[in-house]
């Protein structure tokens, strides 16, 4: 079980909503289930309209260590992340604050998951 709370100024106030883990379920996907408004457009990983800013809270994370090409690229894209993030994330399997929400898996931590909703590709 994980904690995760959504936070953004399209909300009125915070969302936390208990996410099960090993269930494959994306974020976005449990955004979804509970009305949290994250903007998508294709739903796999290539317009970066999910883009989300994850801390993690607690002491069992960070977890969700995949970091997908395609989900580097189009950060990149965004400019969301850094060569230095790249590397952590390749080399200590340190994932960057910066995501897509349709590619992050859910697994067992707490995280506060924040969006702007206004993330296009150029
Ligand atoms: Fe397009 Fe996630 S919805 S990248």
């Amino acid at each position: 079980m994980a904690n995760i709370t959504f936070r953004s100024p399209v909300m009125a106030k915070d969302i936390t909503v208990y996410g099960v883990a090993g269930e494959r379920g994306t974020l976005l996907s449990l955004a979804k289930a509970h009305k949290v408004p994250i903007p998508f457009d294709c739903g796999d990983g290539e317009c970066g309209s999910c883009l989300v800013q994850v801390q993690y809270q607690g002491e069992n994370g960070p977890m969700s260590l995949t970091v997908t090409e395609k989900e580097k690229e189009v950060l990149r894209q965004l400019g969301k992340i850094t060569p230095a993030e790249i590397e952590n994330a390749e080399v200590n399997d340190m994932p960057p604050p910066h995501r897509l929400a349709c590619q992050y898996i859910i697994r067992h931590e707490d995280i506060l998951v924040s969006f702007e909703g206004d993330q296009v590709l150029p």
